[in-house]
């Protein structure tokens, strides 16, 4: 059977599975350009390129409501030459297809059928999930034991309505349950709060980040300290705190925390401030997260621990995890914990639990082509690993390019800018290079051979997709002081011949030129850019940057750029643009996108401009029925 699963909301991705394997995975934003676009409709465009027919497809989307999966099968069945069954050819229908109503159970059979545990305790923890008639889930526990998934706790978000399949508007006040006659399911939490997934992206719009940008929090807080001014911001229990203010929009459920403590606004451009703040959310998360994993370890009956949903890319935490386990336990952290991950939970769904499903690498993209066209000034020439590693050593940037892409928010050496981590200053120059923000540290690829002499791994036997900032041991940190942290830490991947043979055979080479067998390896891409996915990405970005080299080892090749192009040059160039990618870059092209998830395009409002007034439940009259402002007007951009 071949099916896909569409994710039609933020991290709008679509998953393609043939027979219990998934073949491709492919992000709606590395062909817009649009960091966490949403409407997956170029990514479904390529589905034809790997099958020429599909038996099911289904769906998920945070607001079911409000968007339609007939546009999708439409768009399959009459122009994208598809084979696609539905119940009636003429008018499309999806009463032949699938539609998933629980976002936390696609994050968790995602992340369980990857760990490749027999049995497991699952905990998801984000934003906010699907809203359920009892409101909307921001954390839930599973047990997958003796082939049963058991729900064992389900945690809400605490304020808002909802309605019930009767259309009977539901009421919950802060802190305070109110279902009316309706039962409750068992697993429902008593805490009902705004949750550390709103909680961390609150601190991160309050900063002046996009909240799906909570890495750059991340990043951040380790330059910050205790500052006894902050309160506790996300309580390790209840998860979440009256600091907090979820923004609720009408039928959508709460969209967004608010962080309510208006007397810090002064010191919005004070760094150490900020830098103090973002410390405080990092700790609390950190604490939140051990003791959210010792409760659903203590109510499960497997040893096997796996984390997923957005937080789960909080790598800093993951490893603070691992380390406050017993020993007995075994720590799983997914890396397609993003959104983009719920459809490859939903194609999993579907797929027989007997099949071994778990992905055996995450180079599940696109495929790179070698058309390309060079300009006037630009050389390109055969090249060995060896003389790739040496430009390394002379303190080059080169950017790798090949095979397919790879999925998840990680860079895992098919579309990579790799460095000298030697390098003292190695991480302001790459980071002037990409243009990003001074604090954000970089991370490290290490021969999987040589990690442990280089990290403390604790219980892991490898870390293949960057899920934890592990320790570095403190005799190795002033060797690499381009990767290391301010508080000795490095995201590590560890890589081997079998996982991707021509960036181990580099790291070999550097490693016998110098003695260490790691790189610095950064995202192939400039700040506010997704991955580059394609090759005429690629050459893009190097002609927008200072990056000189790109090597493409699979045709034994490296593309030298010269600095001194003239703009018109580069902005000319065109071979054919394999995807519309640049496009909203192009002069009078303004792109709209739907629910705040902007790349660089404009977009119809953000999430961290809407007023309290349009926000909020202004109160509630006599029948208890929640008293909007204004939220009519903003439901209208769907
Ligand atoms: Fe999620």
């Amino acid at each position: 059977m071949i099916n896909i699963c569409i994710n039609a909301f933020h991290d709008a991705s679509v998953t393609l599975m043939e027979d219990g394997k998934v073949i491709a995975h492919l992000l709606e934003e590395r062909h817009k350009n649009m960091k966490h676009a949403t409407d997956p409709l170029i990514a479904l465009s390529k589905i034809r390129d790997y099958v020429d027919r599909i038996d099911l497809v289904s769906f998920t989307h945070l607001f079911p409501e409000h968007y339609s999966p007939q546009l999708y099968l439409t768009y399959l069945k009459h122009l994208s030459g598809l084979k696609v069954p539905t119940q009636c050819p003429q008018f499309m229908d999806v009463r032949g297809h699938l539609q998933h109503t629980c976002h936390h159970d696609l994050h968790a059979i995602c992340a369980f059928r990857n760990s490749g545990f027999e049995d497991a305790t699952v905990v998801v923890i984000d934003g906010a999930g699907s809203t359920h008639w009892y409101g909307k889930e921001n954390q839930t526990i599973y047990e997958v034991f003796d082939g049963c998934v058991t729900t064992l706790e389900k945690t809400l978000v605490g304020r808002g309505h909802y309605q019930k399949p009767d259309h009977k508007i539901l009421i919950t006040g802060q802190g305070v349950f109110n279902p009316d006659e309706e039962e409750l399911p068992e697993y429902i939490s008593e805490i009902i709060n705004v949750g550390a997934g709103f909680a961390y992206a609150g601190i991160t719009e309050w900063l002046g980040w996009h909240g799906l940008d909570c890495g750059k929090t991340m990043g951040l807080s380790t330059y910050g300290k205790e500052n006894s001014n902050i309160p506790c911001l996300l309580d390790p229990i209840d998860g979440g705190n009256i600091n907090f203010m979820p923004i609720s929009m009408g039928t959508r459920g709460y969209i967004q925390g608010t962080l309510l403590l208006d007397e810090f606004d002064h010191l919005k451009q004070d760094d150490q401030f900020r830098a103090d703040l973002a410390y405080r959310i990092q700790k609390d998360y950190e604490s939140y997260l051990i003791a959210t994993c010792e409760r659903a370890l203590s109510k499960s009956r497997s040893k096997n621990l796996v984390v997923t949903g957005g937080c789960a890319l909080n790598c800093v935490a993951n490893y603070k995890l691992l380390k406050s386990l017993p020993k007995d336990i075994t720590l799983y952290a997914e890396p397609v914990s993003d959104d983009s991950g719920v459809s490859m939970g939903g194609a999993m769904q579907i797929s027989d639990m007997n099949i071994e499903c778990k992905l055996e690498n995450l180079y599940l993209g696109t495929q790179l082509k070698y058309d390309y066209e060079l300009l006037k000034h630009e050389t390109e020439s055969n090249i060995t690993v060896e003389e790739v590693a040496k430009l390394l050593t002379e303190g080059n940037i080169v950017a790798i390019a090949q095979g397919r892409s790879e999925i998840g928010p990680r860079a895992l050496g098919n579309r990579s800018i790799l460095f000298d981590p030697r390098v003292k200053n190695g991480k302001d120059i790459v980071n002037s290079v990409k243009n990003r923000e001074w604090f954000r540290p970089f991370a490290g690829t290490v021969l999987l051979e040589h990690a442990k002499e280089w990290f403390d791994l604790d219980r892991l036997d490898e870390s293949p997709y960057m899920m934890f900032a592990v320790d570095t041991l403190p005799e190795k940190i002033d060797l690499i002081p381009a990767i290391v942290h301010v508080d000795g830490t490095c995201r590590i991947q560890t890589v081997t011949s079998k996982q991707n043979k021509n960036y181990y055979d580099l790291i070999s080479e550097f490693h016998k030129l110098t003695g260490v067998p790691i790189l610095f390896n950064t995202s192939f891409n400039l700040a506010g850019d997704t991955m580059v996915e394609y090759m005429d990405d690629a050459m893009y970005t190097i002609r927008q940057s200072d990056i000189p080299y790109m090597y493409l080892p699979e045709i034994g090749k490296i593309i030298h750029s010269p600095k001194n192009l003239r703009k018109e040059e580069v902005d000319d160039y065109n071979s054919g643009f394999e995807a519309p990618k640049y496009l909203h870059q192009q002069p009078g092209f303004e792109y709209t996108e739907r629910d705040g998830i902007i790349g660089k395009g404009t977009s119809t409002y953000k999430l961290n401009e809407v007023s309290s007034e349009h926000g909020f439940i202004e109160g509630y009259d006599e029948s208890n029925k929640p008293i909007w402002n204004t939220y009519d007007m903003l439901r209208s951009d769907y």
